[in-house]
């Protein structure tokens, strides 16, 4: 029998109406240990199940070395029925109870191994499409903490401005790359809005399209992306981390095949991989 754990929602940020950040802090005993890239599984007594516990998974965004509390992004379900879980979420306010099971995860883990075990240098690109950001807010935070070396670039694809749900975060991320110098902390940020021509869009001047399309060679030559690290990317100077529907996975994949690269899941013989990827739709 599943046994879950009791935690209180100490915040609550509403970004819009069908978007959310809380944190969470267990009612007993500490902030559970957990690694960047994990999800943690949420459950609520459900009133119009007889009280039935519905749980789900959710992406972590906060980091490991945060021992204060839990922090998730969480997208209000509403078509073509309203989510079960997802609709009691957005009616809880702080102070309230909420169900947690210990993290876990192994999709979406850093890669610090080659498979003949030297270390992992190659620069990190970290793509999330909407809530899929979740886990690379994660990576970003814990790999500043920890003093990582490795050039690290987060990519992320909104339908609308207002769903950038991280900017101040990693564009603070960025500037402190940009104090420091890329020897001691090399970090980028950028977004995609996909649906530019929206007026709510009107003030954006960045990449537009779907957050794949950093991946697209312009007429032939380098992609956003190449431009942006100057540099062209090959499976042997990039690991491609991916998060978000399907549709983004399939689309970062359509640019990443013809160049050789592989998944973990479809890993060569000696163990070699360039991609990992969470998908959830
Ligand atoms: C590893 C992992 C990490 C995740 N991380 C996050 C995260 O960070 N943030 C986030 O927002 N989500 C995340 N999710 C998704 C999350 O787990 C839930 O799936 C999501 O919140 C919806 O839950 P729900 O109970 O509200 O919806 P559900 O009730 O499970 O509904 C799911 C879908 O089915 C439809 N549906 C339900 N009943 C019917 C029916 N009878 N007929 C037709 N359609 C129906 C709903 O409209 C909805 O589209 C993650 C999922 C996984 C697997
Ligand atoms: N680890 C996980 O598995 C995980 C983590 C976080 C969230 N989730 C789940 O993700 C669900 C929805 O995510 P969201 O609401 O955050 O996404 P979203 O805002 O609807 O979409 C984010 C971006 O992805 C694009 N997109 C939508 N459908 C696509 C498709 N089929 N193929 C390629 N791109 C597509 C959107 O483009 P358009 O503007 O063109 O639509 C938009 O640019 C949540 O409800 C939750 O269930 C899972």
């Amino acid at each position: 029998m599943v046994v879950d754990n009791k935690a209180t929602v100490t915040y609550v940020q509403l970004l819009k109406e069908d978007l959310i950040i809380i944190r969470l802090v267990p009612k007993e005993g500490s902030i559970p240990e957990y690694k960047a890239g994990q999800f943690i599984t949420l459950g609520l007594a459900n009133p119009v199940e007889n009280g039935k516990i519905v749980r789900r998974a959710y992406s972590i965004a906060s980091h490991p070395e945060n021992k204060d509390y839990v922090e998730l992004v969480v997208r209000w379900v509403r078509k073509p029925l309203p989510g079960r879980l997802t609709t009691q979420i957005f009616g809880i306010k702080e102070g309230d109870e909420i169900l947690w099971l210990k993290p876990t995860g192994r999709a979406l883990l850093i890669n610090d191994e080659l498979p003949n075990g030297e270390k992992d240098n190659r620069r990190m690109v970290c793509i999330g499409g909407g809530t899929g950001l979740a886990p690379f807010v994660s990576f970003a935070q814990h790999l500043h903490d920890i003093g990582d070396k490795r050039e690290i670039v987060v990519l992320h694809g909104a339908s609308y401005v207002d769903e950038l749900s991280y900017k101040d975060l990693l564009t603070s991320l960025e500037n402190d790359s940009i104090a420091r110098g890329k020897e001691e902390w090399n970090f980028k940020y950028r977004a995609a809005i996909s649906r530019p021509q929206e007026w709510f869009n009107r003030s954006w001047a960045g990449q537009v399209g779907r957050v794949e399309t950093f991946l697209r060679p312009r007429d032939g030559g380098l992609s956003p992306l190449e431009e942006l690290v100057g540099d062209k990317i090959t499976k042997e100077n990039t690991m491609f981390y991916v998060c978000g529907w399907q549709g983004t996975i399939d689309g970062v994949m359509d640019f990443l095949n013809p160049k050789g690269f592989v998944t973990e899941h479809g890993k060569r013989e000696d163990g070699s991989f360039e991609v990992k990827y969470e998908s959830y739709g």
